[in-house]
């Protein structure tokens, strides 16, 4: 969990700079303590007061301090960062971090510092792509910095090209990810499905549902932060492709099922957050049916059951969206697929289920035990679901353990 951990943040001197304002705020609101290191040329694109009122901690831009007490800046800080991120990273600060340079406070604290860096570069498509700077990021990346590239589009100068700092949720993704690298799902290897396939009627028309993609997509985001290697086998949904996992994205319930097939060999776990169409048309018109006064029949087959058609030694987690005999229904799917436990929810409640930022769930694993769980946010039902992920993957290896013994 990131609440507690310390983040030194460093600014350089892009002009970006403002947006380094926005991280330092998410990361604050999610409880961490944020220490601001800013190079000169970052203080003369925005006062470090903005960073100070944000953090509600004081901000160093100096190596020489006379104010610092005992401690010596740069040693202090490096000694208290869990990890260090580097957003916006100028060309020049490339430079000198690859070089190993210490001629400013920032350099000098990832010079001591043993924790992880984060490098979001910014600057001018020709600069990001000067051979200096290709050259400073290989080196980087040798020597095992994350280097989160920089997006495309329309850059300071008015030209359009690669450059941008990356998206902040994108950077975020990237911290929490680290963060948690050693969490209690480290070393697993877990697939997980997402959102309402498409079954084609013609070339324009499609029949889908309601599911909004967030509790696969909470998932994924929940597992990666555990430390799990994460595929997401993702149906269309308008969230935004998180950093740090593997995604695939599909539209049929038949593509879902080749992707989670192609995916599955290694697997430790299997979760099945998509809602996938239970039947589509049997013949999809080649061009665009046209409107007439007449009624139309859709003859419609059963999609291939996914779940049913994948074998392997995985943990098997399903979910049951209901609207009546909610645990019933849901209980018989468990047994029908052989399951190892499911997470049945309501979807006829107004303030859960399908498009809500909230659900309220109920657990009922295989041996008959429910946990019915309050209304709460969608990635804190994914953190439930993924102790008991992690619970059952625990007893797995005990028990195989047991058996080599
Ligand atoms: C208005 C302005 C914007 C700048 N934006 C960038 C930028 O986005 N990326 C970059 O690499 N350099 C940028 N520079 C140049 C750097 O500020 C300059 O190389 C400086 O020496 C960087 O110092 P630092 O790396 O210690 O912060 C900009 C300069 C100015 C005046």
């Amino acid at each position: 969990m990131p609440e507690g951990k310390t983040i030194v943040l460093g600014v350089t001197g892009g002009i970006a700079a403002y947006k380094a304002v926005e991280l330092a705020s998410k990361l604050t609101q999610e409880g961490m303590k944020i220490n601001t290191i800013m190079t000169n040329a970052a203080t003369k694109l925005v006062s470090p007061l903005t960073f100070q009122a944000i953090t509600g901690r004081p901000v160093f831009t100096e190596i020489f301090d006379s104010t610092a007490s005992f401690q010596i800046n740069h040693i202090s800080l490096a000694g208290t960062a869990d990890v260090i991120v580097v957003a916006p990273a100028t060309a020049n600060t490339l430079a000198k971090i690859a070089g190993g340079f210490g001629d400013n406070l920032l350099c000098c604290t990832i010079l001591a510092s043993k924790a992880p860096v984060i490098i979001a570069p910014a600057m001018n498509t020709n600069m990001y792509d000067n051979l200096a700077t290709q050259d400073n990021l290989a080196r980087l990346k040798d020597r095992h910095f994350a280097i989160i590239k920089p997006a495309s589009g329309r850059l300071a100068s008015g030209i359009k090209g690669t450059g941008r700092l990356a998206e902040i949720e994108t950077i975020l993704d990237s911290i929490h990810q680290i963060l948690g690298k050693n969490g209690d799902l480290a070393g697993k290897q877990i697939v997980i499905t997402a959102g309402g396939t498409q079954e084609f009627i013609d070339p324009v028309r499609y029949i889908t549902n309601r599911s909004s993609g967030k509790t696969g997509y909470s998932l994924a985001n929940a597992a990666r932060d555990r430390g799990a290697r994460v595929t997401l086998i993702s149906a269309p949904c308008a969230l935004r492709e998180p950093a740090g996992i593997d995604i695939f994205q599909v539209r049929t319930a038949e593509e879902m099922y080749h992707a989670t097939k192609d995916n599955i060999t290694r697997a430790d776990a299997l979760i099945m957050a998509a809602a996938v169409s239970d039947y589509r048309p049997q013949t999809i018109s080649a061009k665009k049916i046209k409107k007439k006064s007449s009624f139309i029949t859709l003859e419609m087959e059963p999609t291939r059951d996914i779940l049913n058609s994948i074998k392997g030694d995985f943990l098997r987690v399903g979910f049951a969206a209901e609207s009546d005999h909610v645990i019933e229904n849901a209980a018989l799917k468990l047994k029908q697929k052989k399951l190892d436990f499911i997470v049945a929810n309501d979807i006829t409640s107004n303030d859960s289920g399908f498009e809500s930022d909230d659900n309220k769930v109920t657990i009922i694993d295989c041996s008959g035990e429910k946990t019915s769980l309050p209304l709460m946010p969608k990635r804190e039902v994914a953190e439930h679901i993924l102790d008991k992920v992690a619970f059952l993957l625990e007893q797995r290896e005990q028990l195989r353990k047991r058996e080599s013994e």
